[in-house]
């Protein structure tokens, strides 16, 4: 950024606000109604030529058309009839708010624009930050109720509070990449050509969600992993979301975006105010690829609680012994984990209550008598012992009703009593938005942590919400925000009571990852599924938005317990390598070699996890063949990761080219030896020495030599 540049600037005299971050420009300006509309977003221009920007005009003249400007934040008034970001109603019935300007405030990176109704007692500020390391703007809005507290009740209803609307500029053709999925198969890449129509991206679930993903990514149709502009916007909400992008017939593409889905409302009090989560943006002109860096070099600057921490190589017991944990059998697995370099050892789902199948137990974080009749202490021992740390499953937002906490508690759910609730996994979801239930669940979960040592959490939620209902509570539909905040307030309060213990997020795999739980996990179990063929997609989804070293990653049995698919353990190894590597195998059942070339493999994964955990990431091949590339940030040291799931006859491996090097250094093959030319690395590629046959997977690490 240039040294004289402030990160924000607004010039009163033309109502222009500008933002800079190293390699993007925003700015806004408000319209003669007073409301903030959309001026720029992308590479840095002069800025004294936006003043000259015309304001937008109507593809037609007529009395049919929308108010060409886009609004940073749409209110349902004046001639607006895309997607409305804010919808609010008074207490006459009145809907929509109608702005006047009423200032704005700078502080380093931070802008806000103040709104206040013209006729009510309303205000909104949409609120703007950059960074000096990083293109991503954050935005979020604020919307206060500025009647006075002791004045008449005069509810303001909210229908509909995003965070922020975004703009692309007019482009020939756009083009939506976004994440699609279910259980077992999160995080696929989705990219088509945008309809002109209203595209919604959502969940109804209460969870962030298998299904879709808040992130999305907007080009012309022509970017590509290593060119191309891009702009891209991130949720940072753990809940239920709604995301709706409008391409109008008249070629404007916006979307819009924040807390809830369709049909809730929120009730707004004289004196409060209800703020949202941030969502984010970034443009880069550099390609798919270029995004992702960005993102992932944001996530571990501003978002990750530890990003220098290395994620430990764990040990999980789930599909070793699903529900058939005891104390004997569990310290078994202990010893083969440390034996083959696990660091971790995590105790999954099984161990408390009643917890035999999924039918009771849930609520009761109590050890299970008959499988721990001396309580967790002496496993703990054991692995602590065996110098690995210790973890912990806990589903603290679930209640099965075959519980202690539901007998004692039934009113702690948050479905509706009025209505039948649906059990999934036989479970019901407890409304931590209930302050009482928020502070039990602080309460039990630090008490866990403290009396066994606990330095690992895996938090896990196996279900989506139904019937979500709060029997005489004036704002019903405030779980819905509350719910949300009070977990990730539970997990803040954790971190800070217990400082060094790490967090999971888990919501059947990777029902709920997203900026807001990462802002106070460590990393997310990408999915349950953990058959390397299908995980290579999944993990391509993943990257998109989120960092290696958050993607938690297992090695299991082969034939794969979700998919029946057996493949050889080097390929399951070279594909768990590519994230946060971590084992999940009933190591009693495998061979002495398998356990031998386990511990060499895990050694070998450890030697290469800071370039994977904290490296740059580049995407270099994609098809029959897929290859990812982690590269030091000072070039020292480079690992390369390529997996062929299956062969194809008369389709060799290509060698992979590696753009992201010197072509003016040297870099050594640490396994061959041989020393290659940058420039013959970046142009012709190297071989990738995949083995031959079906599930081949290959590791070439480099090493700068000089130029
Ligand atoms: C979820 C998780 C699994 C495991 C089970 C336990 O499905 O994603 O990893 O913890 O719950 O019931």
């Amino acid at each position: 950024m240039h040294a004289t540049l402030p990160p924000v600037s607004f010039d009163p005299d033309h109502g222009i606000a500008v933002l800079r971050t190293p390699n993007s420009l925003y700015a806004l300006r408000l319209a003669a109604d007073g409301s903030p509309r959309h001026l720029s977003w992308g590479p840095p221009v002069d800025t004294s030529t936006l003043a000259e920007v015309p304001d937008a005009v109507s593809p037609a003249a007529s009395s049919f058309e929308s108010d060409a400007a886009a609004d940073e934040l749409a209110p349902q008034t004046g001639a607006r009839f895309g997607p409305a970001g804010l919808q609010v109603r008074f207490a006459d019935g009145t809907r929509g708010a109608q702005w006047r300007f009423a200032g704005h405030r700078v502080d380093g990176g931070e802008l806000r624009l103040l709104l206040d109704d013209r006729h009510r007692p309303l205000r909104a500020a949409l609120c703007y930050r950059v960074r000096s390391d990083t293109d991503v703007i954050e935005r979020w809005t604020e919307l206060t109720h500025t009647g006075p507290a002791d004045g008449p009740p005069d509810p303001v209803t909210v229908d509909r509070l995003d965070s922020a609307s975004w703009t692309a500029p007019p482009l020939p053709d756009y083009r939506l990449s976004h994440l699609v999925g279910g259980w077992n198969s999160e995080f696929r890449l989705q990219r088509d050509r945008l309809p002109v129509a209203e595209t919604v991206l959502t969940s109804r679930r209460g969870l962030t969600g298998h299904h879709a993903s808040p992130w999305l990514a907007l080009d012309d149709g022509t970017a590509a992993e290593d060119r191309g502009e891009v702009w891209s916007t991130a949720l940072a909400w753990s809940g239920s979301w709604r995301v709706t992008v409008h391409r109008d017939p008249g070629g404007r593409t916006t979307w819009t975006g924040g807390f809830g889905h369709e049909g809730l409302q929120w009730t707004l009090r004289p004196g409060e105010t209800l703020r949202t989560p941030v969502y984010a943006g970034l443009y880069t002109a550099h390609g798919f690829g270029a995004a992702s860096r960005a993102w992932h070099q944001y996530v571990r600057a501003h978002v990750l609680p530890e990003p220098e921490r290395d994620r430990p190589v764990l040990y999980n017991s789930w599909e070793a012994t699903g529900f058939e944990v005891d104390e004997a059998g569990q310290i078994r697995l202990a010893r083969l984990a440390s034996r083959v370099g696990a660091e971790l050892f995590v105790l999954d789902d099984g161990w408390f209550g009643t917890r035999r199948d999924d039918r009771s137990g849930l609520g009761d974080w109590t050890p299970r008598p008959e499988a721990f009749p001396r309580g967790l202490r002496p496993l703990v021992d054991e692995v602590h012992g065996l110098g690995m740390e210790f973890g912990l499953w806990v589903e603290p937002e679930m209640v099965n009703r075959d519980s202690a906490l539901y007998r004692a508690h039934p009113e702690w759910v948050l479905h509706s009593p009025r209505l039948d609730a649906t059990e999934l996994r036989n479970q019901l979801v407890l409304n931590f938005a209930r302050p009482e239930v928020e502070a039990w669940a602080a309460e039990t979960l630090d008490r866990l942590v403290r009396e066994n040592d606990v330095d690992w959490l895996k938090w896990d939620a196996n279900r989506a919400f139904t019937e979500a209902g709060w029997d005489g509570h004036p704002d019903p539909d405030r779980l819905w925000i509350d719910h949300t905040r009070a977990v990730h307030r539970v997990m803040d309060g954790l971190r800070a009571a217990h400082p060094g213990l790490r967090i999971e997020a888990c919501a059947g795999g990777g029902g709920r990852v997203d900026l807001g739980v990462l802002a106070r996990t460590d990393q997310a179990w990408t999915s349950d599924n953990t058959d390397p063929v299908d995980r290579i997609g999944i993990q391509h989804g993943f990257g998109q938005l989120f960092p290696a070293q958050a993607m938690a990653a297992w090695v299991t049995d082969s034939p794969n317990t979700a998919t029946g698919r057996r493949t050889p353990l080097r390929f399951r190894f070279h594909v768990a390598m590519a994230g946060a590597l971590g084992l999940g195998g009933d190591l009693t059942s495998w061979s002495e070699e398998e356990l031998a070339a386990t511990a060499e493999l895990v050694a070998v994964y450890k030697e290469i996890r800071p370039l994977v955990q904290r490296g740059l990431q580049y995407r270099v091949a994609e098809g029959p063949v897929t290859a990812v590339h982690y590269a030091a940030p000072d070039d020292s040291e480079h690992a390369l990761l390529t997996w062929r799931p299956t062969t194809r006859f008369g389709h060799p491996a290509a060698p992979v080219r590696l753009p992201a090097l010197d072509p003016g250094a040297r870099y050594r093959d640490l396994d061959s030896d041989r020393v290659h030319s940058g420039a013959a690395l970046v142009r012709h590629g190297i071989d990738p020495r995949l083995p031959a046959g079906d599930h081949a997977g290959s590791l070439i690490r480099l090493r700068r030599v000089g130029s």
